[in-house]
């Protein structure tokens, strides 16, 4: 694969999205975080981070509209824990980011979270740190539940707040449609809905530890946020439904929402329901699962450097 460093030494990285086949909330926690068992898939959608060295301060360039391009931006904040695990003094400096977005923000599709690992991951090698993964799993963690995972990628059960990972036999290649509706979802809201309405705690399923297993599997997963959220928002109901009708082999919602996904074994079958709910104004987004080595291709191939799958 060729290496699309180009000749000013700019390197850039893709920070793909996931997905959560499967969500069971098990408790709520003294820290306002709650237990999960949850199994998260990486997909090929993705944003863009472009690297360049510059002698300054760190820089976080993004002209998306409603993305912060300041230090509250996770790849900002990626920058400042890795500079302070890495021990050195003052602020980040050396290099500049470009950020393209095209995961949508509040949709549970981790966009904020891809970010802050590729940044992490990106910035690792530009600063030519060498970290041992540990720490850069616990840096990681720092940031939010989800980063972690994108470390790790491919298909992964996520225990404690989500980010004590296992890694699971991949999903075998799906077809995938992400409807987004035109709202977002706050993460800390979905879990207050939840706890608001009271719904019992789940026990945590042992999910599959052969890829044989996968597709009965399929038939079983949930997401536990899905009923609080629908039932302020009916409109991912509609769309769950709609998914499954249109032959989808799991359909639900993504994380805390908003974005609902379809898991499909045709082409065909998705171009249908995208050109349906296009119709209808709903925003759709065509792409496929991502597995753990076509994860590892693609940071190998934008960072010129062996992938760097972390599961601890
Ligand atoms: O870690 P992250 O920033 O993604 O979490 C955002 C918020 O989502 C947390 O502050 C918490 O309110 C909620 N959350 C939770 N349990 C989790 C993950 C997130 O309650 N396992």
């Amino acid at each position: 694969m060729t290496n699309p460093r180009s000749d000013d030494g700019e390197r850039q990285l893709r920070a793909h999205a996931k997905i959560n086949l499967d969500l069971r909330v098990l408790a709520a926690r003294a820290d306002g975080y709650h237990d999960l068992a949850t199994v998260l898939q990486t997909i090929a959608l993705h944003d863009t981070l472009r690297f360049r060295r510059e002698p300054g301060r760190f820089r976080l360039l993004c002209d998306a509209p409603g993305i912060p391009a300041d230090r509250t931006n996770l790849v900002w904040r990626a920058a400042d824990a890795l500079w302070a695990a890495a021990s050195r003094s003052g602020e980040p400096e050396g290099v500049v980011v470009r950020l393209e977005k095209r995961i949508p923000a509040q949709a549970g599709l981790g966009g904020g979270s891809a970010d802050a690992a590729a940044a992490l991951l990106g910035l690792h090698a530009a600063w030519g740190l060498h970290l041992p993964d540990p720490a850069l799993q616990a840096v990681a963690a720092s940031l939010g539940a989800d980063v972690p995972f994108f470390l790790a990628g491919g298909s992964c059960a996520g225990y404690g707040r989500g980010d004590r990972l296992t890694r699971l036999p991949d999903l075998p290649p799906h077809q995938v449609l992400v409807a987004l509706p035109a709202f977002g979802v706050a993460t800390p809201e979905a879990y207050r809905w939840f706890d608001e309405d009271g719904w019992p705690a789940s026990a945590a399923p042992s999910y599959p530890v052969e890829a044989g297993a996968w597709a009965s599997w399929l038939g079983r997963c949930r997401n536990d946020l899905e009923a609080s959220v629908a039932a302020r928002h009916p409109e991912i109901g509609g769309l769950v439904r709609e998914l499954r009708s249109a032959g989808a082999c799991l359909a639900a919602m993504s994380g805390s929402g908003s974005a609902v996904f379809g898991l499909f074994d045709e082409w065909a079958l998705v171009e249908q329901a995208a050109d349906r709910l296009a119709a209808r104004g709903v925003r759709c987004v065509r792409t496929a699962t991502l597995d753990s080595a076509g994860y590892e291709r693609s940071l190998a191939g934008d960072l010129g450097l062996p992938g760097r799958a972390i599961v601890v």
